[in-house]
Order: C-alpha cells, then sequence, then structure tokens
C-alpha cells in the first residue's frame, strides 16, 4: 500500500473479531515499528504483546482496576482540554456515541461503552509499551512515533488497531501482571487484530485541521512580527539565528536545553468517562523542590557539541 493511503485509510477500530493474527504477520509489523527513530537512536520502547488467554486474565485485572474507580499512572493525564482541544476531543467522542446509537445523556451507556477499553474491544492482542524512566519526555516522545508506525505498519498488514492511554491508567496492575521493574513508565497500550465490519463503533472516521492550522512556514522571520503571541517565536527564531544571544549563553545541540528528567507537575483532570484523575508523577524524592531557579533544574549533562552565535546562512 502506498505511505500516502496508509496514513489517509488507517482509523482506530473498538470493535475486533476474536481471531488471532498469525505470529508471521506480528513479527513483520512490530519488526517495521523497530525503525522508528529515537533520539541518540536509543530506541527507549519496549512491547509486551499479550495474546490468547493472557490477554483475557489481564482484561480481567484491568477491568476489575477500572470498575474499582481511581487510577494510577506514570505519566500526568492532561489537566485540561481548552479552545479548539475541547472541541475535536467532544466530536471525536460523539461521532463514537452517535454511531453506538448511545445518547449523549446515557452516562451509564457511555461508561459501559468506556468499560470496553480494558478488555481491549475484543482484541485478541494487546500491546503494552513502556519506556525508560530516566530517559523521561523524550523517551516517550520517542515511544509515540514507534505507536504512530506500529499503528500504520500494522494497517498496511491488514490489521485494525486502536492506541489506547486508558490501558496506561492502570500502571500498577500492568507492573504486577508483566512483572516490570520500577524503572520502566506505561505509556501507553494498542489492541490490534482484525476490525468486525459489522461493529457499529467502526462506523465512523474522524477529521483532522487543515494543515494551515497545524504548522507555521516562516521563510522570513520578520513576518512574525506583531501577531498577538508571536513575539516570543520571534526572538526565538532570532536567537537561533545568531542576531540575539540573551546573557550571551554558549548553547548546545546534545545535552542541553530544558532537563529532560525534569519530572512533571502533578495533574488533576477528568477521563473521557468523567472520572478523577490523578497521577503519580510526584514519585521522585526530589519533585517538589526542583522549581525555576533551583539550581537542580539548571544542572545539563555536558554537552556535546557547544555552539557560540551561531550564524545561518
Ligand atoms: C496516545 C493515544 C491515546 C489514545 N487513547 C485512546 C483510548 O484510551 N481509548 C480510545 O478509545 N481511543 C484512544 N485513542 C484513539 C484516538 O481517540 C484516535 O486516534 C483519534 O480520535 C483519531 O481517530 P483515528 O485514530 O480513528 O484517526 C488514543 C490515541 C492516541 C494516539
Amino acid at each position: 500500500m502506498e505511505l500516502e493511503t496508509v496514513l489517509n485509510e488507517r482509523w482506530s477500530c473498538r470493535g475486533f473479531l476474536p481471531d488471532a493474527v498469525p505470529e508471521e504477520t506480528l513479527r513483520k509489523v512490530f519488526t517495521l515499528a523497530q525503525r522508528t527513530p529515537s533520539w541518540c537512536n536509543v530506541q527507549p520502547w519496549h512491547t509486551h504483546l499479550v495474546s490468547g488467554g493472557a490477554a483475557e486474565q489481564l482484561a480481567k485485572v484491568l477491568t476489575e482496576a477500572a470498575v474499582a474507580g481511581g487510577l494510577n499512572t506514570d505519566f500526568p493525564i492532561p489537566a485540561g482540554y481548552h479552545g479548539v482541544y475541547d472541541d475535536r476531543r467532544r466530536a471525536a467522542g460523539y461521532a463514537l456515541y452517535a454511531s453506538l446509537g448511545i445518547e449523549r445523556s446515557d452516562k451509564l451507556a457511555r461508561n459501559l461503552q468506556m468499560l470496553k477499553n480494558w478488555s481491549f474491544f475484543g482484541a485478541p492482542h494487546v500491546a503494552v509499551i513502556t519506556t525508560d524512566r530516566d530517559l523521561g519526555v523524550y523517551g516517550a516522545i520517542d515511544c509515540g512515533g514507534y505507536v504512530a508506525n506500529l499503528v500504520n505498519a500494522a494497517h498496511d498488514a491488514g490489521l485494525a488497531t486502536v492506541p489506547q492511554a486508558a490501558l496506561a491508567f492502570y500502571a500498577e496492575e500492568l507492573r504486577e501482571f508483566l512483572g516490570l521493574p520500577d524503572d520502566r513508565q506505561v505509556v501507553c497500550g494498542v489492541s490490534l487484530g482484525y476490525a468486525d465490519p459489522e461493529h457499529p463503533a467502526n462506523a465512523f472516521r474522524t477529521e483532522r485541521a487543515e494543515v494551515g492550522d497545524a504548522v507555521t512556514f516562516v521563510s522570513d522571520v520578520s513576518s512574525l512580527e506583531g501577531k498577538p503571541d508571536d513575539q516570543g517565536s520571534a526572538h526565538r527564531a532570532r536567537d537561533l539565528a545568531g542576531l540575539r544571544s540573551p546573557l550571551g549563553r554558549r548553547r548546545c545541540l546534545e545535552g542541553g536545553g530544558r532537563d529532560p528528567s525534569d519530572p512533571p507537575a502533578v495533574a488533576h483532570g477528568r477521563a473521557e468517562g468523567g472520572q478523577r484523575l490523578c497521577h503519580r508523577g510526584s514519585r521522585r524524592p526530589d519533585a517538589g523542590r526542583r522549581r525555576l531557579g533551583d539550581p537542580a533544574r539548571t544542572r545539563h549533562p555536558r554537552p556535546v557539541v557547544a555552539i557560540d552565535r551561531v550564524r545561518l546562512r
């Protein structure tokens, strides 16, 4: 399949057939996902691909945890959705519930549908993706790229998938079930198998914003001036171009910038189903004292490459 076709056609499946995928196909898909780029090529992702009876047992553990309520995540969940993000989130949710014939006011039906996350929407396989704790947010970014390649490679192989942050809501249960060491953080899960073409949850497709809403094409820095909120971008662009160097600081290409291991702020919010959320990102013993201005925050590993007043031609 053409890459363009794969990107345009892939979609998130929420109704699978029980048929197992041949091991050869699974190996091909996961081998392709291994081609994902990562910072310094560290390849921090690790996948536990849980299938068959083990998947059924895991579904039971996670569903029980979800019914009991309360979450434990390794990463902060979104603190809130505002503006266009809220619009898009709602549109996706309403499209799903409309295709299932669930009224907006029917909270019980919505919660029962949400609960299906933890039995993988009937998929015979679920991939649990973890990263290394010390690699921080960049490790998670690398895993995000891996997930994208995985779902696209799976689509190309005739499989259906759905990435699921919901599976990471119960990191402790996954840690215990899979025997994960404490330095592995659960990023998300991906359920996969063959789509049930008759399932109503598979009858809708989501939309995307126009490219102009997502990409600012910059060829002339001065064109950024004067726009609300663009002042910072213009200054940053000038910094990069060596035109302005606040504090005359040396910059570094690798190992510099914001400390990637900065602990995330504790987030509180609500999941799609309205559950109250909180994560345990503050587990680091020094989490509370690493604030702006704290020397601990500005300590960086020795830069691999340092550049001073780079001039772009
Ligand atoms: C990181 C990530 C987490 C997601 N978590 C969930 C989830 O927990 N449950 C779910 O049903 N869909 C989940 N999705 C699927 C999104 O809702 C879906 O990708 C989005 O609505 C766009 O639709 P599409 O994948 O069909 O193009 C997740 C997607 C991503 C990338």
